[in-house]
């Protein structure tokens, strides 16, 4: 899978069939899943056979036109049925403002083309899906440079969950960082937390800088304290699912106890995210949904059961970070500074311009 530009391609759109690279199974096995109507695309997202807040966001643009590919009838029930599959879609995973931002640009697409037929708005879908997914790819890079400017040679950086090349078009945000250090020959290694419940950083995290050959040490979720009071952390670096207007930032459950570590141990904490994860309707992370999972994911590991039948279990899927516990944002435009109501401010004129 990996080519010239991105180190992992986990999405690819032929022949009007959307592959998604099976997450669930990685490391153990690589499976293909093909999707050739937009309900095998919801379903993908909502089983997180594709996950990562920019990955879904390009397999809801493939499946919104997966959705309207077939349809018959004049501009108006063209219109209606492509905001129903958008509504459709963006039901399927509820935090990572992505998701959603990817569905509005190709509406507002079509909104802006005027008068066309119904079959040059199904090319103008296709075409929008496409711009997402390969744009993906150049503001993840410029994520990285920008991102590898703040460390220096021997520094030794954590991250939690999986916010790499499988997670967006293949090259990542967070890992991102990771990915142009290394371009840029500067020696560093990476702590990786292994990320309960479903392991995002043992399974997805570890085999992607093993492959790309970066210096990795997988931990228990629990061991990054000790390791930071031992000094042996320089900075941290994880992905976002949705950022508030004033910087609160969702990410995978665990983030923020990962972020008041850093804090109490004078540790930068640095979220790693495109502009397509700003919310500008979320004033604060009061804004921001949170999912609830299904309770087998903490009951069982790869389906093997690990606690009692029937035990009651709560599964926040991603967690707030307070803006106050983050030291910057490393975006395509550059790094966000605290206070982030400001700063976040030029995301938000670029967002309303697109
Ligand atoms: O539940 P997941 O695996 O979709 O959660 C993923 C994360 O929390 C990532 O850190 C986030 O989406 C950023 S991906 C570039």
């Amino acid at each position: 899978m990996q080519n010239k530009k991105v180190p992992f391609a986990p999405i690819k759109f032929s022949r009007h069939v959307l592959y998604l690279l099976d997450q669930r199974k990685l490391p153990i096995r690589e499976v293909w899943v093909a999707c050739r109507n937009s309900r095998m695309v919801w379903k993908a997202i909502r089983d997180m056979i594709v996950r990562g807040a920019p990955a879904i966001g390009i397999a809801a643009g493939y499946g919104l036109y997966l959705g309207v590919r077939h349809f018959q009838g004049d501009q108006k029930g063209f219109l209606k049925t492509l905001r129903d599959q958008g509504r459709f879609l963006d039901s399927a995973r509820p935090t990572a403002r992505n998701l959603a931002c990817a569905l509005e640009r190709i509406m507002k697409a079509v909104h802006c083309a005027g008068d066309r037929s119904v079959e040059e708005l199904k090319k103008l879908v296709l075409a929008e899906a496409i711009r997402i997914h390969h744009e993906d790819i150049d503001l993840c890079r410029k994520i990285g440079v920008f991102g590898s400017e703040l460390f220096k040679k021997g520094d030794v950086l954590l991250t939690h969950c999986n916010a790499g090349g499988l997670a967006t078009s293949g090259y990542g945000t967070a890992l991102a960082v990771f990915y142009a250090l290394k371009e840029k020959k500067i020696p560093f290694s990476v702590f990786v937390d292994e990320t309960r419940p479903l392991m995002q950083g043992a399974r997805l995290t570890a085999w992607e800088l093993q492959k790309s050959k970066i210096p990795a040490t997988l931990i228990c979720d629990n061991m990054a304290a000790s390791l930071m009071r031992a000094g042996k952390i320089h900075g941290v670096v994880v992905g976002a699912d949705r950022i508030a207007m004033n910087g609160d930032t969702a990410n995978k459950i665990g983030t923020y106890g990962v972020a008041v570590l850093a804090k109490v141990h004078g540790i930068p904490f640095y979220i790693a995210a495109p502009s397509t994860t700003f919310d500008l309707k979320a004033k604060t992370g009061e804004d921001i949904p949170i999912e609830e999972r299904p309770h087998h994911e903490v009951r069982e590991i790869q389906g093997r059961p690990l606690a009692p039948k029937g035990i009651k279990v709560f599964n926040p899927s991603f967690d707030v970070t307070p803006h106050g516990y983050i030291s910057g944002i490393i975006t395509e435009i550059g790094v966000l500074r605290p206070p982030f109501t400001k700063s976040i401010r030029r995301i938000g004129t670029l967002l309303e311009k697109s």
